[in-house]
């Protein structure tokens, strides 16, 4: 047993639709958010600099005693998560990866669109999965220009932000997926604009968050680290970025567990 947090950190907003799976799926569990703020958006940087800012987030995490760390950002798992592990052997380092293996699973055109940050999708990750996953599938990638920016203004119900999900994902429909792939945490805020493009096309849309929610619960088990039954959880929210951008994620958190 063990009460302390969980640390879940993101370059932003976009870890708190992780989040809010862990919420739902571990009610007994406190959970510490780090969204940096400060240097987001990650995806066009190098990996050097996302391992900086990464390796920052989770030492500020290991510092408010937290017990285990999800890195709910698919580009820092993309360009740090070997380095977190090297660095912190004995705390328990979850990453993100697209659901690209399940979408292959569940594809019956054998096409399959993955949306993902530019450095997500160049990595080596992303690669090996593609082609462990999907050797007899086609998978069509596109950068999700704009949208993380889109999620950190919290303008998502704008018709700028319907436009630019319109930008990205009607290419990618022309091209005969059915399954589309969400690999960056910041996309399932707009999962309702690209419903809305998808239409009634019989598309599949995939993120991580359950995925990632039940492999922390499995582990808390495995290496029993799990909350007491009935304990009062705690949820603490912090940035890089100042007061205001803290607050607003907070703001979000909870208006998130609403829906
Ligand atoms: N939320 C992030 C991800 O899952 C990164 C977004 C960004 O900072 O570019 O990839």
């Amino acid at each position: 047993m063990n009460n302390e947090a969980i640390g879940v950190y993101d370059s932003g907003f976009g870890g708190l639709s992780v989040w809010r799976e862990l919420y739902d799926m571990l009610p007994a569990e406190s959970l510490t958010f780090l969204g940096d703020g400060k240097n987001c958006p990650y995806g066009g940087r190098s990996k050097a600099q996302i391992t900086a800012f990464a390796d920052a987030a989770v030492e500020r995490l290991l510092s408010e005693g937290c017990k285990m760390i999800v890195v709910a950002c698919n580009t820092a798992t993309a360009a740090a998560i070997d380095t977190l592990r090297s660095r912190w052997t004995d705390i328990p380092i979850v990453g993100l990866e697209p659901a690209i293996k399940p979408a292959c699973e569940r594809s019956r055109t054998r096409r399959v669109g993955v949306l993902a940050t530019a450095h997500s999708l160049a990595g080596d990750m992303f690669h090996r999965t593609a082609a462990r996953y999907a050797a007899d599938v086609e998978v069509v990638t596109a950068v999700g220009e704009g949208f993380v920016e889109i999620v950190e203004q919290g303008s998502e119900n704008t018709p700028e932000a319907a436009e630019a999900v319109r930008r990205v994902v009607e290419p990618m429909l022309a091209r005969g997926v059915d399954t589309i792939v969400l690999g960056c945490t910041h996309y399932p805020f707009l999962r309702r604009q690209i419903e809305e493009v998808v239409g009634d096309r019989g598309v599949e849309i995939i993120d991580s968050g359950k995925a990632v929610a039940r492999r922390v619960a499995d582990l808390l088990d495995r290496l029993s680290l799990r909350a007491e039954e009935g304990h009062r959880p705690q949820y603490r929210f912090l940035s890089f970025a100042d007061e205001e951008y803290r607050s607003r994620l907070q703001a979000k958190a909870f208006d998130c567990t609403r829906h």
